[in-house]
């Protein structure tokens, strides 16, 4: 039986009169930009979060440019992401202006580490995007506590979680604003691009959306320059259709993640990821490493079950920032993790016989056979 890493037509399958339905109504009223799917998802998705406002727009990664320049970045200002992330986290600082800077990762989460911000926070810091990485909350309650003491904003960048929770409270509640992606494969993904800003603060949200649309909230109207990034009706539409089963796909993806943990307690030299105490995590991913993890991902291929490398770099690391000069020892947990982390199957519609067939296969691993 083969796996496959991810199954989005299977997802469709599941709802699939709905969304067609969905779809067919905005094409035949034609709300292809904005319009009323569009505001209803902005105010549904809001809720169910928990937060003021929703500004929705084409990805995730405008989000986090939109969240900085409406947050006031402009050049010389630091922002520190983790040393862990996909590449959206720090290039979009750069993008706003900013100057990078890298953290490391906490070795049980997978996600900044508060413990190092001191290492890094210097005069010129003006803010922190903690990444809630695989669906895993970062420490949001150090991290903003280390925000408060130097006077910094949080943007969490929450394209890998939503729902997932600390101490029973959501993650993109606690910065100042929260960025989502609904990217295809995310645990909410539409049918392409699109993403949205989360805030409290009705000056910045307005700041936010008014930058989002050419700089104005009425046609002809511009206040400032801004640029183009809106959600479409289609993706809202779908959007709309998907929102109410997050939590039990939420849910789906905990289970089959217990049943991982379970299955693949007793392997030799595989370490397994763990949600940390008060945590309840949304499994974007599962992401397990190993030293061997070429052999057992070549392994997992030839017996035909998907995997992935997220990231096969870390950031500091790839080409792009070859400038800063970064050495594996600067970021010694990030550095290992991209060097040993494999992603197995988790997707809301995977079925016990296939997770089965994922454990029975990794079980069968012998690295000295194998490698
Ligand atoms: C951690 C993280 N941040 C930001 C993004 C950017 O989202 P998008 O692909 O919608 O631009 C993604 C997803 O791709 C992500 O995984």
């Amino acid at each position: 039986m083969n796996v496959p890493f991810a199954d989005l037509y299977k997802q469709y399958l599941t709802l699939k009169p709905e969304l067609d339905a969905a779809i067919a109504s905005v094409i035949e009223t034609s709300a292809f930009i904005r319009g009323p799917h569009v505001e209803a998802f902005e105010t549904a998705f809001a809720a169910e979060i928990g937060t003021a406002h929703c500004i929705s727009c084409a990805n995730g990664t405008d989000a986090l440019y939109m969240a900085m320049v409406g947050l006031g970045v402009k050049p010389g200002d630091e922002v520190i992401v983790p040393a862990m992330s996909w590449i959206s986290t720090s290039e979009t600082v750069t993008q706003a202006g900013a100057t990078v800077v890298f953290c490391d990762i906490d070795p049980a989460s997978y996600t900044l580490d508060p413990g190092r911000l001191s290492e890094v926070i210097t005069e010129r810091t003006v803010g922190i995007i903690p990444v809630h990485l695989y669906g895993h909350p970062a420490d949001m309650p150090a991290i903003m506590q280390a925000a408060a003491r130097h006077g910094l904003w949080v943007i969490e960048d929450c394209a890998q979680a939503h729902l997932a929770e600390i101490d029973g409270r959501k993650v993109g509640t606690f910065g100042a604003a929260a960025t989502f992606s609904f990217y295809p494969g995310k645990n909410l993904g539409a049918m392409g691009d699109a993403g949205a800003v989360l805030c409290n603060d009705a000056n910045l949200a307005r700041r936010i959306a008014m930058f989002a649309r050419h700089g104005g909230l009425r046609k002809g109207d511009h206040e400032i320059e801004g640029i183009n990034s809106r959600m479409d009706g289609l993706q809202a539409a779908i959007l709309n259709v998907k929102l109410p089963h997050l939590g039990a796909w939420s849910a789906r993806r905990q289970d089959l993640a217990a049943a991982y943990q379970e299955g693949l307690a007793q392997v030799d030299r595989i370490t397994l990821p763990r949600a940390t105490t008060g945590v309840s995590a949304v499994w974007h991913l599962y992401v397990l490493r190993s030293p061997a993890r070429t052999e057992l991902e070549a392994h997992l291929k030839s017996h035909g079950i998907g995997t992935a490398r997220n990231y096969p770099r870390a950031l500091p690391f790839l080409p792009c920032y070859a400038r800063l000069q970064h050495r594996p020892e600067d970021f010694p947990i990030a550095y290992t993790l991209a060097e040993e982390g494999l992603s197995i199957p988790i997707f809301a519609e995977m079925t016990n016989e296939q997770l089965q067939r994922v454990v029975d296969v990794i079980r069968g691993f012998n690295p000295s056979e194998n490698g």
